[in-house]
């Protein structure tokens, strides 16, 4: 079993070996928490993430942290809302998937996640914090490593303790 761990507060003040973007496919920053990790990492990570560009959605791409050091960031592709019908949900386990994958491909112990793709993207909270938790608790690769959700606003806060309750 993974330990999954509930942070309220900044993905930024969370000391993980990896902390995840919710970034879009172009990889060179916007708004949300995709535009704190650039503005605290600083101006060489958009040049570091501009050769791994396009990221299609649910996909990561791995850059060192530069002023985030020694902290790795997972830059992950979130689903645009639209409905429910899109195959949104696949794409929000997809992006869990596979920074677990990539974790124990580099045989690190602990990652911080944001609630992606519920800010700008549009994704309601409860229904994301269910994907991210049951994805990350059954994942085979996340067991004994140590799972941060950082919640950044009240209905983030709610509903990742909502999700994580169902899985104590
Ligand atoms: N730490 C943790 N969470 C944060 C932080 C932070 N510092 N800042 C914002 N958040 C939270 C928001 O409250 C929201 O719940 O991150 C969650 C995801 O919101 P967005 O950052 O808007 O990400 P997303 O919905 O995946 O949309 C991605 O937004 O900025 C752009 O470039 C990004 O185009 C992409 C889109």
């Amino acid at each position: 079993m993974p330990r999954l761990i509930l942070h309220s507060g900044s993905l930024l003040d969370v000391a993980a070996d990896v902390i995840v973007n919710a970034a879009n496919s172009t990889l060179l920053g916007g708004g949300g928490v995709d535009g704190a990790i650039h503005r605290a990492a600083g101006p060489e990570l958009v040049e570091a993430c501009r050769p791994l560009a396009p990221c299609p959605p649910g996909e990561v791409r791995v850059t060192e942290g530069f002023g985030l050091a020694p902290r790795l960031i997972f830059h992950t592709v979130g689903p645009i809302w639209n409905g429910g019908q899109s195959g949104e949900a696949d794409i929000l386990a997809n992006c869990y998937r596979n920074c677990l994958t990539e974790l124990a491909r580099r045989n690190l112990a602990s990652i911080a996640f944001p609630a992606i793709s519920t800010g700008a993207y549009g994704y309601p909270a409860a229904a994301a914090a269910h994907i991210a938790v049951t994805i990350c608790a059954r994942h085979p690769h996340a067991a004994g490593r140590d799972i941060v959700f950082a919640a950044f606003d009240p209905q983030n806060q709610a509903a990742l303790a909502a999700a994580l309750r169902a899985h104590t």
